[in-house]
């Protein structure tokens, strides 16, 4: 069943000097219930043009998107605001906690907005804590804990109040390799054993393995799409030759990291 369809996106940037920059053009996307999706493409090929309307932070300028049966274009204000809070989340390539609070304390924010009574933010802060391994480190403060920690954190805070999708951009973009590999590992149990629909821009091949299927855009268009057979490794090498074929961007395919 869709959950994120995208149609027709187009987005045009203008700038003061009257020079127009076409981000996205006619782009579309169906994420089904309970995908793992990932968005590769060279530098500048509209990645985050195209994560920033999923994430209603930014409107298109022809298109439409409808996430959980709800057209975000007809959400304004408070609805808006709610919708995003309620049925969104998102992780970026900066891990964003609040070092005032503790690690815990940031994950069951949404949560604590939400007005949700302590004894259910408890349960859900402690289920999702052990789905990203990181239960030991809940009273600690963020610059207490690594930057694997800390992104595992904001991927806790980004799904603890059960979002209808998971909206990432380069979440391992600040992480080093194998703290990157955590990473997607406890994004990929959270996408198998919770449900969570994820939707994820990434550079990096090795994290992009992990997803079931890759869209490929190249200058706002759909480039090509590929999907995951049984092998993860075998997925890395796929994505690695249409990489060389896309050209531009790929950032760092030399090292070998199966
Ligand atoms: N606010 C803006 N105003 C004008 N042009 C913009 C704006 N944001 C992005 N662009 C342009 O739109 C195009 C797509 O940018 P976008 O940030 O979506 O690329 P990207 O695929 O995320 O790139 P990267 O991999 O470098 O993050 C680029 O040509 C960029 O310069
Ligand atoms: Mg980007």
């Amino acid at each position: 069943m869709t959950l994120l369809q995208a149609t027709g996106l187009t987005k045009v940037y203008g700038s003061r000097k009257g020079i127009t920059t076409r981000a996205l053009d006619n782009f579309s996307l169906d994420v089904a219930r309970g995908e793992f999706v990932g968005i590769m493409g060279p530098s500048g090929s509209g990645k985050t043009t195209l994560l920033n309307l999923l994430a209603t932070i930014d409107q298109p300028t022809a298109g439409t998107i409808a996430i959980d049966g709800e057209e975000t274009a007809r959400l304004r204000g408070d609805a808006l605001a709610a919708f995003r809070r309620r049925r969104l989340g998102f992780v970026f390539q900066d891990f964003n906690l609040l070092d005032s609070l503790t690690v815990g304390e940031n994950i069951a924010l949404p949560l604590v907005l939400d007005r949700v009574k302590p004894a259910a933010i408890k349960e859900k802060l402690q289920t999702i804590a052990a789905y990203l391994g990181i239960v030991p480190i809940l009273d600690k403060y963020p610059y207490e804990v690594s930057g694997g920690q800390q992104q595992r954190a904001a991927a806790a805070r980004a799904v603890i109040h059960e979002p209808a999708v998971l909206l990432a951009d380069e979440p391992t973009g600040n992480l080093d390799s194998r703290s990157a590999r955590d990473l997607m590992e406890n994004l990929s149990r959270l996408n198998q054993l919770a449900g969570v629909t994820i939707t994820m821009v990434t550079h990096d091949a090795f994290a992009a393995s992990y997803c079931r299927r890759i869209l490929f855009i190249r200058d706002g268009q759909l480039y090509n799409e590929i999907h995951r057979g049984e092998s993860r490794q075998a997925f890395y090498q796929q994505i690695l030759d249409v990489l060389s074929l896309i050209g531009g961007g790929a950032d760092e395919p030399l090292a070998d990291r199966r």
